[in-house]
Order: structure tokens, then sequence, then C-alpha cells
């Protein structure tokens, strides 16, 4: 495990790092810091020599001057060396701390979405878009990597490179994005990783809902609903996710044991689409299906489509995730689904994190955010809490 230090993540202290830092040295401004954290160092000179004139100087005053001038550097080299010699022993639930002392008066967030070609995923940039709009300090820049791997890595790359002052990523997959986001921190830019998560644990702050717990309660709803017996299709999201990994491993672990079982699986990516095609095979296939369990409610509403035009819908039920009022929540009222599991987006949570950690103040390492199931029973109450 490794976890970086409270300074690191302050980024009211790493920007200035990393772009340079100057500072007022007897009456002359200097850059000190870059050249004491190593970063993109300026040509070398001796920081004694930093300034027009050299810091140390002869003549009338020179006792007072030079203790003052010392004085300055020695507490300038002391921070600058504390900053980076930081090491990678802080427990993970501390991330940042250190006030406000060299506050900006704008702060800039690279925000990068993986795609915005699903709901779930226009709602979470509005939310933080609207959060953002809340606090004049703070803008956001939007990049949408179109559900493209290595588009999303350039895009942490450009807003590393660009020295945004925090980056929120959504990434589509744990394993590519792992390195570039494990660089934005080793360049002390804070990072969020907001939804789906990394490998390891180099990111200042991870937000999302328990998706082990979703899958479970999708499967414990199932077993009630079935008497403990059926067929079930399990139209899974991206399997290189770790949405989709929890929200197979929660369902599988609550059905264990029971009469229910998978009867086709297959992994649709997220997509309606491929949902929508994978059912198709799986119509074709088995004469009887009781229950679709879909890890998201598009997922779910393709399986829907495809056993509505087979004449088969009213013969099974069709179980999705995300809950969007105007999507999962509106199907269930509609009678096309049977339940959907809310998945917040955490857009608002994500812009709450980043302006505490942008000025300077401790958050944890994560936010784990609650869930509710929507059915025909609960759906005009407004669902119901998971335990
Ligand atoms: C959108 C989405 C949601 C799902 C989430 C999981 O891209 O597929 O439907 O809940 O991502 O990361």
């Amino acid at each position: 495990m490794t976890h970086e230090c409270c300074l690191c993540h302050d980024r009211a202290t790493a920007p200035q790092i990393a772009n340079g830092r100057w500072q007022m040295a007897n009456g002359k401004w200097v850059e000190i810091e870059r050249r004491l954290a190593g970063l993109r160092a300026s040509p070398p000179i001796s920081i004694l020599q930093l300034g027009r004139k050299p810091l140390f100087k002869t003549g009338p005053m020179r006792h007072l001057r030079n203790f003052l001038s010392a004085v300055l550097v020695i507490g300038s080299l002391s921070a600058g060396l504390f900053v980076t010699g930081c090491g990678k022993s802080e427990p993970a639930s501390q991330s940042t701390t250190g006030g406000d002392k060299k506050a900006k008066s704008a702060y800039t967030i690279g925000m990068s979405q993986c795609n915005l070609g699903e709901p779930w995923r226009v709602e979470m940039n509005a939310q933080i878009k609207a959060a953002a709009d809340k606090q004049p300090k703070l803008k956001v820049i939007f990049k949408d990597a179109q559900n493209d791997t290595l588009k999303q890595r350039a895009h942490v790359e450009e807003f590393v490179g660009a020295g945004v002052d925090l980056i929120i990523i959504s990434p589509k997959e744990a394993q590519p994005l792992t390195e570039p986001v494990g660089k934005a921190m080793d360049a002390h830019i804070p990072v969020i990783v907001l939804d789906r998560s990394l490998l390891g644990d180099k990111y200042t702050c991870f937000i999302g809902a328990d998706n082990k717990k979703i899958g479970r309660a999708a499967g414990e709803w199932l077993v009630k609903k079935l008497g403990g017996k059926g067929k079930v299709v399990e139209l899974k999201g991206l399997m290189t996710s770790t949405p989709g990994q929890d929200r197979n491993r929660g369902f599988r672990d609550a059905i264990s044991g029971t009469g229910i079982e998978v009867i086709f699986e297959a992994d649709m990516k997220w997509l309606e689409p491929d949902a929508r095609k994978e059912m198709e095979s799986a119509l074709s296939r088995f004469t009887k299906i009781d229950c679709v369990y879909a890890h998201n409610d598009p997922g779910a509403h393709g399986a829907y489509l495809a056993a509505q035009a087979a004449g088969r819908a009213k013969e099974m039920m069709f179980v999705g995730i995300d809950a969007l009022q105007h999507e999962g929540v509106a199907y269930v009222k509609q009678g096309i689904l049977d339940a959907t599991f809310q998945y917040p987006t955490g857009g608002a949570e994500a812009i709450d994190t980043a302006s505490k950690i942008l000025h300077g103040e401790a958050v944890p390492k994560q936010i784990t955010l609650g869930s509710r199931v929507f059915d025909k029973e609960n759906v005009a109450a407004g669902g119901t809490e998971l335990k």
C-alpha cells in the first residue's frame, strides 16, 4: 500500500512548487522552491546568488541583513525539503491538511469523463457543473474520452502538462488509467477518482457507491421475488471496470446456495445496443427465462426491447442499476423494469471534496455513497434505502 503524505496533496502548496515558487527575499523576488523540489529546474545558480543582487551583502547594516536573509533561506529550505521529502507512510484516511495560507484567487479543475454517450454520465457532468457554478473560485474544464481508453489517458496527461490545480476522473477501465493518475500524483496534482476505481490507491480520494452491496441487494431482491428458484440472464457491465466486477460478485454471493441459476451471461460493456444483441442470443437459446439482471439500466432496457420484439417481455422480470429519475425510475413507473438500484453519480460530492482539498482541508481517502431500491411497491414513495 502506498500513500502520499498530506502535504504532497496540499494544492495550496503543490502547484507553486510544480510551477516554480517565487518568494520575496531581501527585497527581491527569488525563485527558490522549484530548485529545491528538483522540478524542471532553472539554470543552476547558487541559492545565495538568487535575485539581482547577492543575498549576503557587505556594508552598513550587513549583519542584520545577513541574519534576516539567512532566516528566509533556511526557512524556505526546510519547507521545501519537507515537501519534497514526503514519504509514503501516511495512513489511508489522511489526505489533505495545511490551511489556506497560499490560497489562489481561482482554481482550475480538469474533469476527465470516460464517455458522454450514456444519460448517467451526462447527469454526472451536469451535477459537477451545477456544484462548481456555485463556487466562483472554481473553473472546471471537461474532457470527454468518448469511451476510448487511450484518449482518456491522453486527457489526463494533458491536464498534468497544463498544470491544473486538481483532476477529477471517472475512468473507463481500472488498469490502463492507473499509470497516468499516478503520474499526476507524482506531479503533486491531487486526483479525485469518481465511480469506477483504479488499481492500488495512488490517488487523493475515491468517491462512489458500494457496487458489491448493490449487486448483493439485487440478488437478494431476486431470491425473494422468485421464491428462491429461477433462471437468470446476467448482462454484465464492462468487466475490466470495477463496478462490473463488483456488481457481478455481489449478485453471485447473494444467489449462491439458492435455486437461482445463471443460464446465460455476457459482457454488454454498459451499452444498450450490445445488451439488446446479447439478449437476442439468450432468447434464441433458452425457452424459459425468469429474469434479466443487467448491471445498468440501459442494459436492462436493451434486454427488454429484445424480449419485447420477440413477444416474450411479459414472461420475465427486468432488473437494472442506476435509477436516474428520467431513466430507470421512469422505466419502473412505466412497468418496463421491475426494479432498479440507485447508483449516485457523486458529481456534487466531487466538487465539495475538490474545494476542501484546494483549500488545504483534510478529506477522507474514500467516500462511499448510499443507494436505494425502486420497485413497483415503493417507487411512488421514492424507493427504499439499502441497509
Ligand atoms: C455509465 C455507466 C452507468 C454505470 C456506471 C458504472 O457509463 O455505465 O450506467 O452505473 O457507468 O461505472
